[in-house]
């Protein structure tokens, strides 16, 4: 008999991660399938559900693969918020999902929040408003713009639920991904028939909502055969990406905060109760540690803008290893401020502090005396800031984390991880395990498979945190200017919601 492991799954933008996780914490093996996002049109983003499917068999086979003697013990996933699964009384999938970062919702937020009685009474149901990246306002979507795809649907889950719903056949989620669809009462932990009966909309398109850590369905026969794991394996509810990835680096009590860079940017602090932003700029959403939620805000564009900026203008990178650090080292190699340059990062609009579907991105204060090491600073400039934007709401609103710990893109960087002590002017922190929300989610198997008492134990057993690297005030200071311009090219680039911003 093998070693004894546990399967973390991300389903994320950019690619469906398998990684298995030794009850020591070790990270037996890796596998990362890359996907692909369709923008029909400008401001959307749609993936195929099957597409999701499809690459988490494969990372499942390579992991396998590389530790063919491993015991499975239980499985734990974690995946894109807000994302729409629709699925027909079959559990066919009906249409392609539309992704977090989709922004054609805004007349259906309008919707709702007259619907319901005006935001503050959304406020109060939801702990959130209506935004376009949330789930429901897709449902509205489609019921308007494509009738008969809405007369086929029976449920909407998210990406994770979907992917266990291919596992074990159960459609379920948990209260992390159900409180980010604006269908939960995020206070009270259960579906808000209020909301559902001011839209419109039928209760029963809604899953039962079980515990992260909690098994809800075991893998079948049928699913066995397609990705070698055993018939029986437990698969726990798991959560929502930044939920997980947050308990991946041990965020889950306050006081605490982390900033991830994955396709978007986020920076969350938990707490032990649902306070809520009084400006709704930052969410408030469940963490997948009972009886904890956290707040959170989101940066649409973060490693995406980084993406799209290395694939669009420093193609003589392209398909090399080493790209980001050899951009890196170029970004490094001009001074802080990055010469004047200015780099606004909502290529898909921005969530946190505008809440602002229709923004977009762009350079400023470019003259020929620059050259492209100035705009890939301004770049990673622009998304810290993008980020000191939400950590600044959250301080504001009584967080004071001591420290933040990074993950994603930009824990792995030296030079983003300076950039952000820096401009956060915080030390930052980060952890042995670099597998992001994959590795919270395996906690979560661990946690539902009886090797730890909760996940707090599992993350003190698996987790050592790097000594902190300091933030100096001088280069904290050196910051200001360009971050105080950063701020005021934001109202430049939309002058028609500067009220908004
Ligand atoms: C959070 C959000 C994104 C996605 C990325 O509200 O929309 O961070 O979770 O997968």
């Amino acid at each position: 008999m093998g070693d004894a492991l546990f399967l973390g799954l991300d389903v994320g933008t950019s690619g469906v991660k398998a990684i298995l996780v030794a009850r020591s914490g070790e990270v037996a093996a890796s596998a990362t399938t890359p996907l692909t996002l369709s923008t029909p049109q400008p401001g959307w983003a749609e993936q195929d559900p099957a597409a999701w499917w499809d690459a988490t068999v494969v990372a499942i086979h390579a992991v396998r693969r590389a530790r063919p003697d491993a015991s499975i013990e239980a499985i734990g996933i974690s995946g894109q918020m807000h994302s729409s699964v629709f699925l027909d009384k079959a559990g066919d999938v009906i249409r392609p999902a539309l992704l977090w970062c989709d922004g054609r919702t805004t007349v259906e937020c309008a919707e709702i929040t007259e619907r319901v009685g005006g935001e503050a009474r959304l406020r109060d149901l939801a702990c959130n408003p209506a935004l376009e990246g949330f789930t429901l306002p897709k449902v509205l979507w489609l019921r308007t713009h494509e009738p008969q795809a809405y007369a086929r649907l029976a449920t909407v889950i998210l990406p994770k639920d979907y992917i266990r719903y291919r596992l074990t056949g159960v459609l379920a989620t948990d209260p992390s991904d159900a409180s980010a669809t604006l269908m939960y009462d995020t206070a009270h932990l259960r579906w808000s028939d209020e909301i559902l009966a001011a839209v419109g909309v039928s209760r029963s398109i809604v899953p039962d909502v079980g515990g992260s850590s909690e098994v809800l369905g075991r893998v079948t026969s049928d699913a066995a055969a397609v990705t070698g794991l055993a018939s029986g394996t437990p698969v726990v509810g798991g959560g929502a990406d930044n939920a997980c990835g947050a308990a991946g680096v041990g965020v889950i009590a306050p006081g605490e905060a982390v900033s991830s860079w994955g396709t978007s940017g986020t920076v969350l602090a938990p707490m032990l109760e649902p306070r809520v932003d009084p400006a709704l700029r930052a969410h408030t959403f469940c963490h997948v540690v009972p009886d904890t939620w956290y707040m959170m805000g989101v940066v649409l564009s973060a490693g995406g803008a980084f993406a799209w900026y290395r694939d669009q203008l420093a193609r003589e990178l392209a398909g090399m290893r080493d790209a980001d650090a050899l951009l890196d080292a170029e970004a490094s190699s001009v001074p802080a401020g990055a010469g004047g340059v200015t780099f606004l990062p909502y290529l898909q609009g921005e969530r946190t502090p505008l809440r602002d579907a229709e923004a977009r991105g762009a350079f400023l204060g470019l003259s020929l005396a620059h050259t492209r090491a100035h705009m890939t600073r301004a770049v990673l400039e622009g998304v810290t800031f993008a980020l000191r934007d939400s950590l600044t709401i959250l301080q504001d609103l009584g967080m004071s984390p001591t420290q933040l710990l990074l993950t994603g893109g930009g824990a792995k960087s030296p030079f983003v991880r300076r950039l952000q002590a820096e401009v956060f002017g915080l030390p930052v922190s980060t952890v042995n395990r670099e597998e992001g929300p994959a590795y919270g989610a395996a906690l979560l198997a661990a946690v539902g498979a009886g090797a730890f008492a909760d996940v707090a134990s599992a993350v003190h057993a698996t987790l050592i945190r790097s000594p902190s690297q300091p933030s100096s005030a001088a280069a904290h200071a050196m910051y200001e200017g360009p971050y105080r311009r950063y701020r005021a090219s934001v109202q430049a680039a939309r002058p028609d919601q500067w009220s908004a911003i």
